[in-house]
């Protein structure tokens, strides 16, 4: 399914500069900028809105994941659309409608994301496959970055990679959490086809070099 997605997410990087952060994932040779949105009720932590996305965009012409860790996506799900991120990616677990969210994402001419923290069955998403760009699947339990990769997740990767094949569909498979140079071959073997990196990206001294590191090569 081509080569691995690189996603280095923000929420590690220096937020009094994230306009240098967006400029050292440039120079990395990463593919995407992958921005976790955190409420303070779905996860316990908080952190910004759609106008950051909106005062980014203007300084990055790179492909926004969005990642919203909130409560009734659906209320903000447009704005951030305005904003200028490339693809929503919500939880199931956070409103009742996911078969109507995703296509209102889908509506607004992005790419949609359904995401599943580590309680929940991968057998929950099987209705939404059809109607999703992109499943998330949470490796740790969200709202804070530098966690380590729960194992276990990694076997539904497998069976949502198997199911995609079974059933000829063509999301991606996003995983996000505790990847690392250590962890990211086992994700890659499951099936990912987008590794989300934030601690092991911002820590990294040689980004570049962690980039390739991550994408096996
Ligand atoms: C966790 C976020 C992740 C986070 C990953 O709630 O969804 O995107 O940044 O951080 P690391 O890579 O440090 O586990
Ligand atoms: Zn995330």
């Amino acid at each position: 399914m081509g080569k691995t997605i690189i996603a280095p997410s923000l929420l590690s990087a220096d937020y009094a500069d994230l306009g240098g952060a967006l400029a050292q994932i440039a120079d990395s040779g990463a593919d995407w900028v992958h921005l976790d949105v955190m409420d303070g009720q779905f996860v316990p932590n908080m952190n910004f809105g759609p106008k950051l996305v909106e005062d980014l965009r203007r300084r990055s012409t790179a492909f926004f994941d969005v990642h919203l860790m909130v409560l009734t996506p659906e209320r903000i799900v447009p704005a951030f659309a305005a904003a200028g991120a490339d693809a929503i990616t919500f939880h199931l677990e956070a409103t009742t409608h996911s078969h109507r969210l995703l296509q209102v994402i889908r509506g607004l001419g992005k790419k949609a994301g359904i995401s599943i923290v580590p309680s929940t069955p991968a057998g929950m998403l099987s209705e939404l496959l059809p109607y999703t760009d992109l499943v998330l699947v949470m490796t740790v339990n969200p709202g804070f970055g530098g966690q380590e990769l729960i194992p276990e997740c990694l076997e539904k990767v497998r069976s949502l990679a198997d199911e995609r094949q079974r059933r000829g569909l063509d999301f991606l498979l996003s995983v996000d959490g505790g990847i690392h140079a250590q962890t990211a071959p086992a994700a890659i073997a499951a099936g990912s086809n987008v590794l989300v990196a934030g601690s092991a990206f911002f820590s990294a001294p040689d980004k570049g070099a962690l980039v390739r590191q991550l994408r096996g090569n």
